[in-house]
């Protein structure tokens, strides 16, 4: 049966950057298929929630919210669509478990998603078959959030099988993006007026290109030949897979911002060999001071784990020493939790819940002081700032982010969305820099 009127449709989104871009993807399929996109779920004739798994916090708040959709769904007709982590790890389990739920779509089924808008699907189902294929999307049909800054998904998945992670199980092995379709993509947005690409992978600079077998770097400097976009950032790197011409590439190429997410997650080798990071401490050091050498003052920025199984407190002073000798820009840090399936969740887990919140707390005092201190030293200077739009938290302020990927919330008489303005900076808080935009 043919809707008599264009289907409404929600879209919320929970965890990393791959999960914001799929879900750009699915709603200018939505679009393109008849469907009108709407701001509340309140107004939605179908929600689709695209999930995280990676922590069982992850999983929790995606249950909650499905209660809240459940109420809404009480007092009047709206279809609710389980996609991404979550749906490819659980499946019909989420049917089963939570009545309100009418579809579930793992990460490769999501365009099975078109049909929702065009026709009344009544039954509900699970679709969580994996593709060995890339799926392309052509560039015209993702609605994009930002009209600066876009992603490009370089490759999905991940072969590393590290200890706590359950990606492996959600998103599957790797897979390489063509690099002609990356660059198509790249043009497109060059046309469009984007200033910023980010490269996005679950494990970013294992990337090859699938045809000719091109590595990371050759796609760097591909991308960076591209005119218009200004600034290149990519986003997973694995420590284990950072050879040392990457960083010499990146050095070498101007529009690469000299920052680069490099996840830890604890300073003790010993917790490194029980997580299988395949490296050591010391390897994780040796990277930072070669791309400290090749660029100085680049910004690192990471992820820490706190109460891996077994983790000793000697182990964790391990990890609070890194932090003071590294000093990230900025750190995510988690207490450990088993998730379904991995190698550390047949482990006891041993650290209490208290100790882990103590060691997180301790993680995190620290590096807001780090933070206050590297951003206090920022006040009098000047830098660039690429303008992203009005603050979210403080909307009489502009907000951007300058080379280093931090949030830099200042004052101008213009809209400086979409270009590069100078600020001086004039103020600090311990995640955001204050400033005024001088030219
Ligand atoms: N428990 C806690 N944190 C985790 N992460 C991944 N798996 C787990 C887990 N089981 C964290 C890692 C990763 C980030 C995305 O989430 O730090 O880098
Ligand atoms: Fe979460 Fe990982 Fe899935 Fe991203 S890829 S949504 S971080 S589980």
């Amino acid at each position: 049966m043919i809707s008599q009127k264009p289907v409404r449709f929600f879209i919320r989104t929970f965890g990393c950057q791959m999960n914001e871009s799929d879900s750009e993807r699915i709603s200018g399929m939505l679009l393109r298929a008849g469907g009108v996109g709407v701001d509340r779920p309140e107004d939605a004739d179908l929600v689709i929630v695209n999930t995280c798994a990676v922590r069982e916090k992850s999983e929790e708040k995606l249950f909650s919210y499905l209660g809240r959709l459940a109420g809404i769904k009480r007092n009047r007709a709206v279809r609710i669509a389980v996609v991404g982590c979550v749906a490819q790890l659980r499946g019909w389990e989420i049917l089963e478990k939570r009545a309100a739920v009418d579809y579930v779509f793992g990460p490769d089924n999501a365009a099975a998603l078109e049909a929702l808008v065009q026709r009344d699907v009544t039954l509900r189902f699970v679709s969580t078959s994996w593709s060995e294929e890339w799926h392309e999307t052509s560039p015209e049909l993702i609605r994009r959030d930002s009209p600066v800054s876009g992603y490009v998904t370089a490759m999905e998945g991940c072969d590393n099988f590290c200890a706590y992670c359950v990606v492996p199980y959600t998103r599957g092995r790797e897979k390489y993006r063509p690099l002609a379709s990356i660059l198509d993509e790249v043009r497109d947005l060059g046309r469009k007026g984007y200033l910023e690409i980010q490269l996005l992978g679950q494990n970013v600079n294992s990337y090859r290109d699938p045809y000719s077998g091109r590595p990371f770097t050759d796609l760097l400097r591909e991308v960076a030949s591209i005119e218009g976009p200004e600034w290149i950032r990519f986003l997973t790197s694995h420590p284990k897979n950072f050879r040392p011409e990457i960083a010499e590439a990146m050095a070498g190429i101007r529009k690469v911002c000299r920052e680069i997410h490099l996840p830890l997650q604890s300073g003790s080798s010993a917790v490194l060999k029980k997580m299988k990071r395949g490296y050591t401490k010391e390897d994780y050091l040796d990277i930072v001071s070669r791309l400290h050498s090749l660029m100085p003052g680049i910004s690192l920025s990471t992820d820490i784990i706190v109460g891996f199984p077994g983790e000793t407190d000697q182990d964790f002073e391990e990890t609070i020493e890194v932090l003071r000798t590294v000093r990230f820009s900025s750190l995510f840090s988690f207490r450990y939790s088993p998730r379904p399936m991995t190698a550390a969740s047949k482990l006891e887990d041993a650290v209490p819940k208290e100790l882990k919140q103590s060691r997180l707390m301790e993680v995190q005092r620290l590096q807001k002081a780090i933070q206050l201190e590297d951003h206090s030293r920022l006040v009098g200077k000047t830098m660039k700032v690429l303008g992203l739009g009005r603050g979210r938290k403080t909307p009489d302020l502009y907000s951007g982010r300058n080379e280093g990927n931090q949030v830099v919330n200042f004052r101008s008489d213009e809209d400086p969305t979409g270009r590069f303005v100078e600020v001086r900076i004039t103020g600090f808080g311990p995640y955001s820099l204050l400033g005024e935009k001088t030219a």
